[in-house]
């Protein structure tokens, strides 16, 4: 009965997406499905979207017109193709996307994606089939864990949901209805997803939530953990060299969590602690629940604890009745803090959000203009960030050939590419450097110590028999 079927899994939009569609892979893996190269050669296509903005939902429908094409070139070969939606426009407009796209076969949310052997087989008879509910169940009890085969293929790094959902309600954002109300995963599930990842040789791992930093998962001694503990137990797991966490929420940076970047080497020096806008008057719109003064006071306390910490975030310009002064206190906010890099987005009004009924929505082209502005603040921040880094020794995980033979290609534990001259052998391991050239996206660098460690992912151990 399990025949070898190929599944393609399209992924828009966050990591979250990224990570999910992995599990989605892993669960039909059993099932006798591998992983196509492309939609072309498959016999399941399943779009995995976003809705965060309006055009990354639009992208799903005119992905939807390639794949009616493709089902009706296939059919003429007597081929069948299934097709999926996924994701949070899947959850966001199930019934709709099922109405204006005959092509699917399936629409199914996030909270659905265990069920997905049962939902393929329930099309069998050419039944269409949509599910968006939220079961009660955990999903992640019927999910299946990385695999140690594709986790080898898929490198050094990984991505680990500790954290799905979110309580916030910010005015502009569709999450809270997508995603579903805030849920953390149990501590020892994470740990042990952790320790299979470090097993198959992942030395950075980046823990995924909506709103990571509200991460309340019980612990083994019934306890409720907060992510700064959740990350000191995963620091002692050998291998897991480098930690990460995104996306995180001002609210929710708490004394614990600041208290593990003073203290855990493993913790990496960059947070990314989106703030929205830089005026008071458009956080309270937004429902952020704090001031821009206390965004600055916050991460003057996130500094003291780890001085060398850098900042990324995100911004909407053009939230409904945005003036030019609280656009101008915005990049003030940007000028203040000082980010690494950060993300700009024009406001897009999301169906069912709050925001969306303001009488007062900014035109098109005021936004493009702020935008603009923004960008270039937003820009040279990151210049200045990179130029500092100038001369400067660092660790930098080697995690692929660099565009040059004789080179490899890494990450600063500020997320920056590096490139540097540097033996195969060395690949999977964390090198010593000093950075002696600074381009706009990426920093060149010498190898100044030969790391005495051997790389942990047997698929780049050299001659490594598998
Ligand atoms: N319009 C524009 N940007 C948005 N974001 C979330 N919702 C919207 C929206 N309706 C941005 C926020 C968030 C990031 C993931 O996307 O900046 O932090
Ligand atoms: Fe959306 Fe983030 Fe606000 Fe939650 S905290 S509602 S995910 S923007």
């Amino acid at each position: 009965m399990n025949e070898t079927r190929k599944v393609f899994i399209k992924t828009y939009g966050c990591q979250m997406n990224v990570y999910d569609s992995e599990r989605m892979a892993d669960t039909l893996a059993p099932q006798g499905w591998v992983e196509a190269g492309s939609a072309e050669e498959a016999d399941l296509v399943i779009l995995n979207t976003c809705h965060i903005r309006e055009k990354a939902s639009e992208k799903v429908y005119s992905e939807l017109g390639r794949m009616r094409v493709l089902k009706a070139e296939k059919a003429e070969r007597g081929e069948k193709l299934l097709v999926g939606v996924a994701g949070c426009v899947a959850q966001a407009e199930g019934r709709e996307i099922a109405r204006r796209a005959p092509v699917v076969d399936m629409v199914f949310g996030p909270q659905s994606y265990h069920h997905l052997p049962g939902l393929i087989a329930r099309t069998g008879n050419g039944a269409r089939v949509v599910e968006t509910e939220f079961p009660i169940e955990d999903k992640f009890d019927h999910l299946a864990p990385p695999s140690r085969e594709k986790t080898i293929a898929r490198g050094l790094t990984a991505f680990l949901t500790v954290q799905e959902g979110c309580d916030k309600f910010c005015t502009f954002c569709v999450v809270p209805y997508t995603r579903g109300t805030e849920t953390s995963r149990p501590v020892d599930r994470i740990l042990a997803e952790a320790r299979r990842l470090a097993e198959a040789g992942v030395r950075e791992v980046t823990l995924l939530g909506q709103n990571v930093n509200g991460f309340h998962g019980e612990g083994p001694d019934g306890d409720s953990w907060r992510l700064g503990r959740l990350c000191r137990a995963l620091a002692e797991i050998p291998g897991l060299d480098r930690i990460r966490y995104t996306t995180s929420h001002p609210r929710d940076m708490s004394d614990d969590l600041i208290a593990a970047h003073r203290d855990l080497p493993q913790l990496m020096p960059w947070l990314h602690l989106p703030v929205q806008s830089g005026s008071d008057r458009i956080l309270a719109a937004m429902n952020r629940r704090h001031t821009a003064d206390d965004y600055l006071r916050l991460i003057d306390r996130i500094r003291a604890a780890r001085p060398d910490i850098a900042m990324s975030g995100d911004f909407i310009v053009g939230f409904p009745g945005e003036t030019e002064d609280d656009f101008r206190a915005t990049l003030a906010i940007v000028e203040a803090v000082g980010y690494a890099s950060a993300f700009s987005f024009k406001y897009s009004a999301r169906p069912g959000t709050p925001a969306a009924g303001e009488a007062e929505q900014i035109a098109e082209a005021v936004k493009i203009e702020r935008l603009a502005r923004l960008q270039e603040v937003i820009d040279a921040g990151t210049r200045a960030f990179n130029l500092s880094r100038l001369d400067m020794e660092m660790d930098v995980l080697l995690e692929k050939p660099g565009r040059r033979p004789g080179q490899l290609a890494g990450r600063s534990p500020w997320l920056q590419a590096v490139h540097l001259d540097a033996p195969m052998e060395l690949l999977g391991t964390i090198a010593r450097v000093r950075i002696d050239a600074v381009a706009t996206n990426s920093l060149s660098a010498t190898l100044i110590e030969t790391p005495s460690s051997r790389p942990a992912n047997p698929s780049l151990r050299a001659g490594a028999a598998t």
